[in-house]
């Protein structure tokens, strides 16, 4: 992906890292300040104690989670301890960027699958699979697209693989779908022994900076997750600040309900002004411009008015922008300097 403009002013309005505009609630807040009292200390037993809220909070036994610095963390370390050198992971060609990555790092090798318009392909990813294939990576709802693949799709593609293949759902975004047609992957989880998802705290829970992240799978996948793990993977800031944010339901349901409003409202009015938007599932979404010179200059208007949006590169993102949600006026601003249209430079 490209950067964002170097010159961030402290003022701009800043749409590029699909962070929660909203932060973290007033009791997650207040977790962290008094969390100060006490960091000249391990946070002794973090993971364990972490491990048990998500449990009580999802309905989930707490054996079956393993929590790390971020969701990141979680997907390399399944990739460390799966994949040897030579062996495939899968992924889908306009999926999450970073998954290429996780193969490389370990000698493996990354296998793209074809999607269909920005959406995951369960039969080109069949169609990928080989002798080597160890892992099959997605993220659902995908980045930087917004685009989700159906719980029977998913199931479907499940079915097909091999016991000794690795399904890793990274759901990131779980929170923000409304699609009914969507399945929370717990209930595969728990039939089968080779399908994990991971989770975050950076997205709908407001807390990217402190670097916290879940997986649900099988307890002995979760066991050789721990083991390959730092010590002391939680600090206690976010510790405290995980649990609290847990309890928050009503920040929660808040944050769910602006995203989803403002998201219908975004797509509706750009859409309306004959701009291709890729319907989104999550806190983002992509706009499609005729060509990279027209993503380009957009990119640079926004800019210009102090946003600061995701150009993307490579292949058909290159004629794409991705706007991280905001607040309402945030999204209004840009649609403001979209309707206005720009001038190519030169
Ligand atoms: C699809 C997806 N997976 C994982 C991550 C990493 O999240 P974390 O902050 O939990 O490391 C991101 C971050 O943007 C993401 O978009």
């Amino acid at each position: 992906m490209v950067a964002t403009g170097e010159d961030q002013s402290p003022n701009g309005i800043f749409l590029a890292s699909n962070e929660s505009v909203y932060g973290p609630g007033e009791r997650a807040r207040e977790a962290i300040s008094r969390s100060a009292g006490a960091v000249e200390r391990y946070p002794d037993d973090g993971m364990a104690r972490l491990a048990d809220a998500i449990g009580a909070r999802f309905g989930i036994d707490s054996e079956t989670i393993c929590c790390g610095f971020g969701s990141d963390d979680l997907l390399a370390r399944l990739a460390r301890a799966y994949l040897s050198p030579g062996d495939e992971l899968i992924h889908s060609a306009h999926g999450y960027p970073k998954i290429p990555n996780y193969a490389y790092a370990n000698d493996a090798v990354p296998v793209s699958a074809a999607d269909r318009d920005f959406t995951a392909d369960v039969d080109a990813i069949l169609e990928c699979v080989t002798d080597r294939t160890r892992i099959v990576m997605l993220a659902n709802p995908d980045n930087p697209a917004g685009t989700y693949l159906s719980g029977v799709e998913v199931r479907r593609l499940h079915e097909y693989l091999r016991p000794e293949i690795l399904l890793v759902l990274d759901s990131a975004y779980i929170e923000y779908v409304s699609a009914p047609d969507y399945e929370n992957p717990l209930a595969l989880i728990k039939s089968s022994t080779n399908v994990v998802m991971t989770r975050t705290f950076s997205k709908v829970f407001g807390l990217a900076g402190l670097r916290v992240g879940w997986v649900c799978g099988p307890v002995d996948i979760i066991d050789t997750l721990k083991r390959i793990g730092i010590t002391f993977p939680i600090s206690a800031p976010a510790l405290a600040a995980c649990e609290a944010t847990l309890q928050d339901r009503d920040h929660f349901e808040r944050v769910v309900g602006e995203n989803h409003r403002i998201r219908e409202m975004f797509s509706d009015v750009l859409k309306s002004l004959g701009f291709e938007v890729i319907p989104s599932q999550t806190n983002f979404v992509l706009v499609r411009f005729a060509d990279p010179d027209q993503a380009i200059c957009n990119h640079q208007a926004l800019e210009a008015d102090g946003i600061y949006a995701r150009r993307l590169a490579g292949g058909e993102f290159a004629r794409c922008v991705r706007f991280t949600l905001g607040m309402e006026e945030e999204m209004l601003r840009c649609i403001a300097v979209l309707e206005q249209g720009c001038q190519k430079d030169g």
